[in-house]
């Protein structure tokens, strides 16, 4: 586990303010007794809400990969002017927002290729459909179809317009199409395991050293595909998978990643 010291400064583009949360980063499978005593402070105000804590490990893992990346690949930076970011489930554009912001803050240039259908998830799997719980509610209805491409750009704002594009359409479709190009950080939010499997079987080949893919729903009771996917794609890889928790672990407050060997 590393420990860093707490921060209170301003949330990139959230207008809200950094709560003060004990961070912990393990390696190994979590479970609930990781976490005892692994600084969950109970919330004390309004602000430490789970809500929150669910975002801080991805402004954490972009800054860092931001700096790793500078270090690591100077010469790949300055060829390109940037480095390429992409994520996997946009929706309206809360987690892409957060990565603009965070790179804006630390001074690095990026492009983010940010995928979804922008019309929801796509039929379930049989493996989606075996693995769902009985009474999840994307089984009876398309979830995070009320978005438009239109809303997401309004949300995002024109200040970072030259630093993005929105890909529509589902992965199998779109994936194909992207430029062959090398990643710093791939961010996989697509809840289903055949999503899962579709970007983390492009994205991994094409990952620099030192990057990161970044699993928003490993640890979703809600999605229980998504460690399933993960688990099952890193069998045969060596990267260890890392989990990195604020606040109190509960819900989907933990997130993973690897860092590619
Ligand atoms: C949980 S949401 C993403 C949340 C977003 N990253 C954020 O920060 O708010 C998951 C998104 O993944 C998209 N998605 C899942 N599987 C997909 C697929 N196979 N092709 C395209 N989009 C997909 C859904 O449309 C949905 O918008």
């Amino acid at each position: 586990m590393i420990e860093t010291a707490s921060q209170t400064d301003a949330l990139p583009g959230t207008g809200e303010e950094r709560a003060p949360a004990t961070p912990f980063h393990f390696e190994a499978e979590a479970g609930p007794e990781l976490f005892a005593g692994a600084g969950s402070t109970p919330p004390s105000d309004a602000r430490l809400n789970p809500a929150y804590f669910e975002r801080i490990p991805l402004l954490e893992i972009t800054e860092a990969t931001l700096a790793r990346g500078r270090l690591l690949h100077p010469e790949y930076y300055q060829k390109h002017g940037k480095f390429f970011i992409a994520e996997a489930g946009t929706y309206r554009g809360r987690g892409l927002l957060s990565v603009l912001e965070v790179a804006k803050k630390v001074n690095t240039n990026v492009y983010v290729y940010a995928l979804d259908s922008f019309e929801g998830l796509p039929p379930l799997s049989a493996r989606d459909s075996e693995t769902a719980p009985e009474n999840a509610s994307y089984r009876k209805r398309t979830l995070f179809a009320d978005v438009t491409e239109r809303e997401v750009h309004a949300y995002i704002g024109p200040a970072h317009k030259p630093n993005y594009e929105l890909v529509k359409g589902f992965f199998c479709d779109t994936l194909p199409t992207l430029p062959k190009i090398k990643y710093l950080m791939a961010i996989i939010d697509c809840d289903l395991y055949s999503s899962h499997m579709d970007c983390m079987e492009y994205f991994y080949n094409r990952l620099l050293p030192g990057g990161v893919m970044f699993f928003d729903d490993y640890h979703s009771s809600h999605y229980p595909m998504a460690k399933i996917a993960v688990d099952e794609f890193l069998a045969s890889r060596p990267e260890k998978l890392m989990h990195v928790g604020y606040g109190t672990p509960k819900g989907n407050n933990v997130k993973t990643y690897i860092v590619k060997s």
